[in-house]
């Protein structure tokens, strides 16, 4: 039956059978984050609407078409956050961390919200992690940036990843090169779909994005940036190559990526799976330099690199790929059946000896017939039940049944976690 309230389109609840992934990619975030010496830093879910205007740019589709913007009783316009670079130098700028020894290097997971049209992998509130190293200029960082985010997914099990790298030059070679674009494109303005037609008035550069077929064949002969980038950007993109060969990252050059967000100066990049699920999700993860946004947002010059994943696409391929072999560590591999009222008040006794001894252990309390308990244990795949009834209740022993095999033994009570940890170590 459908319900009479449903999550709103492109909202989802997070259900318990799925935490165990978002944990698991929080750990991944959260061990690579301590190992390059990044700190968490949480900025609140809404911010004042021009730090996204400003930052991130109006003629952006983020900012154009996808904020969640409204006035507050107070009268000031604010916006759920569309992503979390621009935040972070407000707060980096508003608490004064250009004092603190240079860069500071901040990571951050949690809620963003975008409203765009859903399809595959596209959320209107989904969730990011991401890593920010604000104050250094020297390209080893953004290197390491690429490194650190290519480790999480790696971590979280990917294997086919490809990482694809630009550099979109800075204020000095880019308006050079967006006329020579702008040049290029209007002579085939015809070509190009509606949006794009618009987008060659306001930023051409956002044409190399677009996804329409006409688009793209138009963009495949289209002038490259990296052969029109000035001395600085062309050394500060080798010396990151150079970085990328010295950590032999598999990347690929990608002349026509260029993000859709407008603080970008310099290197830019993507890592997407390369199996046709992953393709059709979008990229797991991108980022690069925004040595402006400091500038932007009212702060000193700061130049600064991050990048952010996409948790909720990396989730649904790590479903998609995990086997029911996999089991984690963290779900039980055990299932305590009880039967009656002796045996349920002596088994909460038994549940307390495996907590000490961390051992998780499945129960169905609610549910009286073996029959309907051992069904459930099925359902969750777990191998070992511990049969607790009156007479084992009575006598001092569990009845411990092999899922698998569906043979059965019996074992002292005061044995049963020893026994246990040993089964399950194997
Ligand atoms: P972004 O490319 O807009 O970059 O988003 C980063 C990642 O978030 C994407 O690769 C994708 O996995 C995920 N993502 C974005 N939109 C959605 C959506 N609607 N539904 C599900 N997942 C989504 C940024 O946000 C920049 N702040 C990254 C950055 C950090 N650059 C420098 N530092």
């Amino acid at each position: 039956m459908k319900s009479k309230y449903q999550s709103l389109t492109g909202m989802h609840d997070i259900l318990p059978e799925d935490q165990i992934y978002f944990k698991k990619a929080h750990k991944a975030v959260e061990g690579v984050a301590n190992y390059y010496g990044f700190s968490k830093i949480d900025t609140p879910i809404l911010e004042l609407a021009e730090v996204f205007s400003k930052g991130v740019g109006v003629d952006t589709d983020i900012v154009g078409k996808e904020m969640y913007t409204f006035r507050t009783k107070g009268g000031d316009l604010v916006s759920l956050r569309p992503e979390g670079t621009a935040p972070i130098m407000r707060s980096y700028i508003e608490n004064g961390m250009h004092n603190l020894p240079q860069p500071v290097k901040l990571w951050y997971l949690g809620p963003f919200f975008r409203y765009e049209r859903p399809q595959a992998g596209r959320f209107r509130q989904f969730y990011q992690f991401g890593f920010e190293a604000l104050g250094e200029k020297n390209p080893s960082i953004d290197g390491q940036i690429v490194q650190m985010s290519y480790d999480v997914l790696k971590e979280l099990g990917f294997k086919n990843l490809k990482v694809e790298v630009n550099s979109i030059g800075d204020s000095e070679c880019r308006p050079y090169f967006k006329k020579i674009l702008t040049s290029y494109f209007r002579s085939r303005r015809s070509s190009l779909c509606s949006d794009c037609q618009r987008r060659l008035k306001e930023n051409p550069l956002r044409i190399l994005d677009c996804k329409e077929e006409k688009c793209q064949r138009v963009k495949a002969s289209a002038p490259q940036i990296i052969d029109h980038l000035c001395e600085n950007c062309h050394a500060h993109f080798k010396q990151v190559l150079e970085f990328l060969d010295e950590l032999e990252l598999p990347y690929t050059l990608n002349p026509y990526l260029v993000r859709g967000l407008d603080y970008y100066t310099k290197t830019v990049f993507e890592i997407i799976e390369s199996s046709e699920q992953g393709q059709a999700q979008g990229s797991l993860l991108g980022g690069g330099r925004y040595d402006n946004l400091a500038k932007i947002l009212g702060g000193r010059d700061t130049p600064a690199c991050g990048s952010a994943g996409g948790i909720d696409r990396i989730i649904s391929l790590m479903k998609n790929r995990e086997t029911k072999s996999s089991k984690s560590s963290q779900e039980p591999q055990i299932f305590l059946a009880q039967l009656g009222q002796l045996a349920k008040r002596k088994s909460l006794k038994l549940f307390e000896e495996f907590r000490g001894a961390k051992i998780p252990v499945a129960e169905s309390f609610s549910k009286d017939s073996l029959r309907a308990q051992l069904r459930t244990a099925n359902k969750m795949e777990i191998r070992w039940v511990l049969i607790f009834g009156q007479k084992e209740a009575l006598e001092g022993f569990v009845t411990l049944r092999d899922m698998e095999t569906g043979t059965q033994k019996e074992i002292k009570l005061d044995k049963v976690v020893k026994e246990m940890k040993a089964k399950i170590k194997k």
